[in-house]
């Protein structure tokens, strides 16, 4: 692919300017977990919307791609840090003093909690908690607090999850999740929420993300195409679960979006502060019918194998109402099911082939802003 000339980063330029680069451009804008798949997407977007952006993550596991894939290195102002280190996290938070922050950062594998819980709970609640202290410490005022829609309780009963259903988990990410909503919203009764002025912290709860760049282990997505690169079977754990199936771009629009609402105070303070960003519930499909639409995309004949696991209890059915985020912020989901898997076998596609994968990025950003 070749360079773009000045005309054509004008019009993306246009294009970015749609609907988010008034609010963002030139905020200080702090991402934690800007390492990760969510986060390098998030970083990548509001690089693009001219913010200045201020990472934390981890260091680089092993087999990331999307963080280097994007050049971030020379986009972002990174720091790599643990947010379970109170002084550190503070001591830098202070020093940026953003105008407002995006809270990712988390152990984000289900089956990682199995292994590790302690190390899990430490991390999402208690790392979360310091994030929430140093914020009311330091008088902060803009922050989206990201969770899961994993933080319900779920009994695999057949209805949608709506934002004041009860929180809890079986397995201890999703307790991890629920644990930091709670805390939220204690903070939020406690100190966050004032008489007569705007909310300016909120929780967002997005369903199971795909999309090019993640290649975290026991996720299904990046599981396809490394046994597609192998040429080893697929393995399939729970084929029949049903999860609500949307592109990264659509939960990231609904994290903005909330930014943009908080930023220019428009959520009235008697709103409940969280939000469901999930898909149609027509994109809600089994593990298996998602698989298939993968091997069909790309054109490969199916090679997958089923294996029941015994000791993970993965809840079977989860789907969220995404009415409250439709009626008070105006979000709706964009893409259809055909181009979420379009959009994730192009970026590996193109990964694969050792094309220009920061041009396929933005590609989708355009494209996802243009509908
Ligand atoms: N990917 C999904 O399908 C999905 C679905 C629902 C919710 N979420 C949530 O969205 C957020 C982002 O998910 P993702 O898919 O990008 O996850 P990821 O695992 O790809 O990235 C996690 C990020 O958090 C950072 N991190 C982990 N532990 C940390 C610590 N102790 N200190 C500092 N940074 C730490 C990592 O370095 C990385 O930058 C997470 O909170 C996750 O739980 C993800």
């Amino acid at each position: 692919m070749g360079k773009r000339n000045t005309q054509q980063i004008n019009y993306l330029k246009k294009l970015f300017n749609r609907k988010f680069r008034d609010t963002y451009k030139n905020l200080k804008v702090l991402v934690t977990g800007s390492t990760g798949f969510k986060g390098s997407w998030l970083c990548y977007w509001l690089n693009k919307l001219d913010a200045k952006v201020i990472g934390i993550g981890l260091k680089l596991e092993k087999d990331n791609i999307i963080y280097k894939s994007l050049k971030l290195d020379n986009k972002i102002k990174q720091y790599f840090l643990d947010i379970n280190n109170f002084n550190k996290l503070n001591s830098i938070i202070k020093k940026e003093k953003p105008d407002i922050i995006f809270h990712l950062a988390a152990q984000s594998i289900v089956s990682e909690s199995y292994k590790n819980p302690i190390e899990t709970i430490r991390t999402n609640t208690l790392g979360s908690t310091n994030l929430l202290e140093i914020v009311k410490l330091n008088k902060l005022n803009n922050l989206v607090f990201i969770t899961s829609d994993k933080c319900y309780l779920n009994i695999n009963k057949k209805k949608a999850f709506n934002e004041k259903d009860i929180l809890g988990g079986n397995d201890v990410y999703s307790s991890s999740k629920a644990a930091a909503e709670i805390i939220f919203h204690s903070y939020h009764s406690s100190f966050f929420k004032k008489k007569n002025k705007f909310l300016n912290k909120v929780t967002a709860r997005a369903g199971n993300v795909i999309g090019g760049g993640d290649f975290k282990i026991n996720r299904i997505i990046p599981d396809f195409f490394r046994s597609i690169k192998s040429g080893k079977k697929l393995i399939l754990r729970n084929p029949n679960s049903t999860r609500p199936w949307q592109h990264v771009l659509e939960p990231l629009s609904g994290y903005l979006l909330l930014g943009k609402k908080i930023l220019n105070n428009e959520l009235k303070n008697n709103f409940y502060p969280s939000w469901n960003f999930g898909p149609q519930r027509i994109n809600c499909k089994k593990v298996v019918s998602i698989i298939k639409m993968f091997y069909n995309e790309i054109n490969l004949k199916e090679n997958f194998l089923i294996k029941k696991e015994k000791k993970m209890v993965e809840a079977k059915l989860l789907s969220l109402d995404i009415n409250k985020s439709k009626k008070e912020i105006g979000w709706s989901p964009i893409l259809n099911l055909n181009e979420c898997v379009k959009f994730t076998s192009d970026w590996y596609i193109s990964y694969f082939s050792n094309e220009d994968t920061e041009r396929v990025t933005e590609d989708q950003i355009e494209y996802f802003s243009k509908k």
